[in-house]
């Protein structure tokens, strides 16, 4: 099966020999025709959400203030997901121009690229592009004769899953401790130092740069009806060929990505079940696995498309063992603000390390009602997503997790 291409179709690393076809057409059009644009292309922020791009744009063009900011995630916590790291280390030229692009369109003169800290390649790979950009004139003031204005920085992560979020994520870069304000206002209403700030992750800003340069009918052209274009997907786990893939919405079964592409299951082993979308979405079984690869396909499956993670799970792990891997992964990043997140995924880590032999049917329940509770309690996407995986393996294997002897909820 072949990859389409849009996104990966050129990887020009050296400034000296990149032209900036995309910038070099906005900056000739009015912004409000780049927002119609991207509007039309219907991209969805690849970050997780799945935001609308262009209206983002707009909400933030629309916005009367002195001051408005571009920021671009590359945080990338969400255990499974690579493909920033890869766009960043590979197409970093492609990533600089959708900032431009994005800060043009939406009238910001200042920007910031957030790097996950352990991401050295990438935090070299783009401190050397923001340098030669600004010796070259493609940063800083009257770029390309156009009379438009930008400086963009970079600010290393420091290790918070939580400062992927995009609140917590303008708390770090002020400099105040990484934890998720309260929506609304939003961040395109008052984001970084109260300004109008829009957040994109890395692959949106890419994906929009090549709309402009392809225009939006080519990517209207790929993929289904509700998800439009293209995807990198992070394929990981118990598989032959882990990598990213870039592949055209329902172009695809989520079957045909792990055998095609993934090349099947190593070692001869059988598939126990898929998390689609990074640790934050729900499990998929052997028998849900031939749907199309699209936004709504997932959704309808009861899981989520999420970062683009597709983790492949083989049949010998532990089912605790995996929870309490995920679930240890939720308690230390709680960033403690709202107390039945902190609380809630604490309990729970403790209760799965003392359940080695199973769960009752009550347990299972309160287990699930603690999570509800998180979820309704959440400031934020971490808490509101930390149960999927657990609830849902509690779920879908409920006979395999049934008690073995007699154990009580105190261990
Ligand atoms: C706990 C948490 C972690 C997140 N991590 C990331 C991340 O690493 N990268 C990212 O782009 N978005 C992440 N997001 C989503 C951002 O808050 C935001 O929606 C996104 O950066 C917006 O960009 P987009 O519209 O281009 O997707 C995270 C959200 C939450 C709640
Ligand atoms: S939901 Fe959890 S991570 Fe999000 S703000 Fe509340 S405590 Fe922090």
């Amino acid at each position: 099966m072949e990859e389409t291409l849009f996104l990966k179709r050129e990887e020009v690393k050296d400034i000296n020999n990149y032209d900036f076809p995309a910038l070099k057409k906005a900056l000739k059009m009015k912004q409000e025709d780049v927002i119609v644009e991207v509007k039309r292309s219907t991209l969805k922020g690849r970050g997780g959400a799945g935001f609308p791009t262009g209206l983002k744009w707009e909400l933030a063009f629309k916005e009367a203030a002195d001051k408005k900011y571009l920021i671009c995630n590359g945080d990338e916590g969400e255990p499974g997901t690579f493909k920033d790291r890869y766009l960043l280390e590979e197409s970093p030229l492609k990533v600089l121009e959708g900032i431009l692009i994005a800060a043009y369109a939406i009238g910001a003169d200042e920007g910031y690229i957030y790097i996950r800290g352990e991401y050295a390649k990438p935090i070299r790979v783009f401190s050397r592009v923001i340098e030669e950009a600004r010796e070259k004139g493609i940063l800083g003031e009257n770029i390309f004769g156009s009379g438009f204005n930008f400086d963009l920085y970079l600010v290393k992560g420091a290790g918070a899953y939580v400062c992927g979020d995009e609140t917590s994520l303008i708390n770090s870069i002020e400099g105040k401790r990484g934890r998720s304000r309260i929506k609304p206002p939003y961040p395109v209403e008052k984001g970084l130092f109260d300004k109008p700030t829009v957040v994109n992750n890395v692959e949106t800003l890419a994906s929009a740069a090549e709309i402009i340069n392809q225009g939006a009918d080519r990517y209207l052209s790929l993929g289904t009806e509700k998800s439009r274009g293209t995807k990198l997907v992070c394929l990981s786990g118990d598989i032959r060929n882990p990598g990213i893939y870039e592949l055209e919405f329902g172009q695809a079964t989520l079957r045909e990505i792990i055998d095609d592409f993934g090349g099947g299951l190593k070692n001869g082993s059988g598939l126990k079940f898929v998390v689609p979308g990074g640790i934050s979405t729900s499990i998929l079984l052997e028998d849900e696995l031939d749907i199309p690869y699209t936004y709504e396909d997932l959704d309808a499956a009861g899981s989520s498309l999420g970062s683009g993670a597709v983790i492949v799970v083989g049949e010998d792990h532990d089912l605790i063992d995996l929870m309490l891997n995920v679930s240890r992964f939720f308690m230390d990043e709680t960033c403690g603000t709202c107390f039945p997140c902190r609380e809630g995924n604490r309990q729970i880590y403790h209760m799965l390390k003392w359940k080695k032999n199973g769960f009752t049917a009550k347990e299972r329940q309160l287990i699930k009602d603690i999570g509800k509770t998180i979820h309704l309690a959440a400031r934020c996407g971490l808490g509101q997503t930390s149960l999927n995986f657990i609830s849902s393996v509690l779920d879908k294997f409920e006979d395999e997790l049934m008690v073995r002897g007699d154990i009580n909820v105190e261990g």
